[in-house]
């Protein structure tokens, strides 16, 4: 039987409002009834100080279940990746049984790393999608990737077909459903737009790809000629704005920054993956100059690993590399506070998601503690201290107030 209250104790380090990320010493975080009841100094009667550093739970807004078996096993450009490796695996996924197993097996690796909430990419089977929900815990939402074309024919189906049986789920279920055209080359002109309208009339978020790779920016003017740019395809379907997340934004012009930034449209920063398929550096500082929304997101598969610790590293590795200043404090903001108000602004629920604070959901991930001076200091020992082998870093993870069984391979 789970205590429906607990206390954990150790240093906590929370970003409760933008760009204020605390370190708050021997403080002790009271769950209660699946949330958090309060985060406090400690009493008399509460448990003896630890050597934890408790943290939001993380929310990756951007991540592929059905690749989570296959994460960083592959590597290679975008293109030759995606043929050779994943459609292959995720056709496997239309068996119902191999599904549940997959999914169940995603989300316990994926707790077990320290994420509690996220949008995640389905395989190209509407069942599929329904079944990983019925599995992963509220604040976990997900869609078909949507594939018409240019694909293995046992991938393709019309998104007009995709989209009825979209419709046709019941509301309350539907609500977790993500509408999820998997990027432009894999949709026809027709498929697009009613992906962007349907989005709009059932009031669902929907998610794609954009300009990862200088090859797939090529074929999309190939397919396109009457559009101005990548962004500009999506644009003509409707497919901008403040509930869409496009993942990667790699190669982007001005104009399609300035476009991103009017429509509120979100990026999907994923350097590991970026790192991996050597799809080339994001430019923060001009999505920063730019007023792009971003969040911080693995991409698994090609992220090779769950761990948001994982992308922040890489993210303040890569960034400093090219010689532009990025802070630890704003990689825990990006990967927590700011993709998890996203997912609230859909669901009351979820409101106070990806923080440590009064009434958010109960969703703690607690670390060994690695020293440090301040929140920075912390953050950056922490990922020192995490490396390699990130996904292996969190000592005890809580998603809605229960401890999660974590479980490694
Ligand atoms: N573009 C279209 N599909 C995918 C995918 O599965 N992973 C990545 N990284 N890019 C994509
Ligand atoms: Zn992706």
């Amino acid at each position: 039987m789970i205590a429906t209250r607990q206390l954990l104790r150790g240093d906590v380090l929370t970003a409760p409002r933008s760009g204020d990320v605390r370190l708050l010493r021997d403080h002790v975080v009271v769950l209660a009834d699946g949330r958090i009841d309060a985060v406090r100094p400690p009493q008399t009667g509460d448990p003896t100080a630890s050597d934890l550093l408790l943290l939001p739970g993380f929310v990756d807004l951007h991540c592929h279940w059905p690749q989570g078996h296959v994460r960083g096993r592959f590597s290679g450009a975008l293109l030759p990746w995606l043929r050779t490796h994943i459609w292959p695996a995720e056709a496997k996924f239309d068996v119902s049984a191999v599904a549940t197993q997959r999914a169940a097996s995603f989300v316990a690796e994926l707790l077990s790393c320290g994420t509690t909430a996220g949008m995640f990419f389905g395989p190209p089977f509407l069942e599929a999608s329904r079944r990983f929900l019925t599995i992963a815990p509220a604040g976990m939402i997900d869609g078909p990737a949507i594939m018409e074309t240019n694909c293995p024919t046992e991938l393709q189906q019309p998104a007009s077909d995709v989209l009825k049986a979209l419709q046709a789920v019941p509301p309350g279920e539907r609500a977790r459903l993500v509408v999820s055209p998997r990027f432009a080359p894999n949709l026809t002109r027709e498929g697009l737009a009613g992906c962007g309208k349907m989005a709009r009339d059932l009031g669902l978020p929907a998610q794609s790809h954009l300009s990862e790779n200088t090859d797939e920016i090529a074929w999309v003017q190939a397919l396109y000629p009457e559009a101005s740019s990548y962004t500009d395809v999506y644009d003509r379907a409707g497919l901008l704005g403040p509930h869409v997340v496009l993942a990667h934004g790699v190669h982007l012009s001005d104009t399609e920054l300035a476009r991103l930034a009017e429509t509120g449209t979100i990026v999907a920063h994923c350097p590991t993956s970026n790192a991996a398929l050597g799809s080339g550096r994001m430019p923060v500082e001009r999505l920063n100059a730019a007023e792009v929304p971003w969040v911080l997101a693995t991409d698994v598969g090609a992220g090779p690993q769950l761990s948001q610790l994982h992308v922040m590293a890489e993210f303040i590795a890569q960034h400093e590399q090219a010689g532009v200043t990025v802070t630890a404090c704003e990689a825990l903001d990006r990967a927590t506070r700011v993709p998890g108000t996203w997912l609230a602004e859909r669901d009351d629920n979820l409101v106070g998601l990806g923080t440590l604070t009064e009434g958010a959901p109960g969703h703690v991930v607690a670390v060994r503690s690695p020293g440090g001076q301040s929140a920075e200091d912390t953050l950056r020992n922490l990922f020192a201290a995490a490396a390699p082998a990130y996904e292996t870093a969190a000592q005890q993870v809580w998603c809605w107030g229960e401890p999660v069984q974590i479980g490694r391979g």
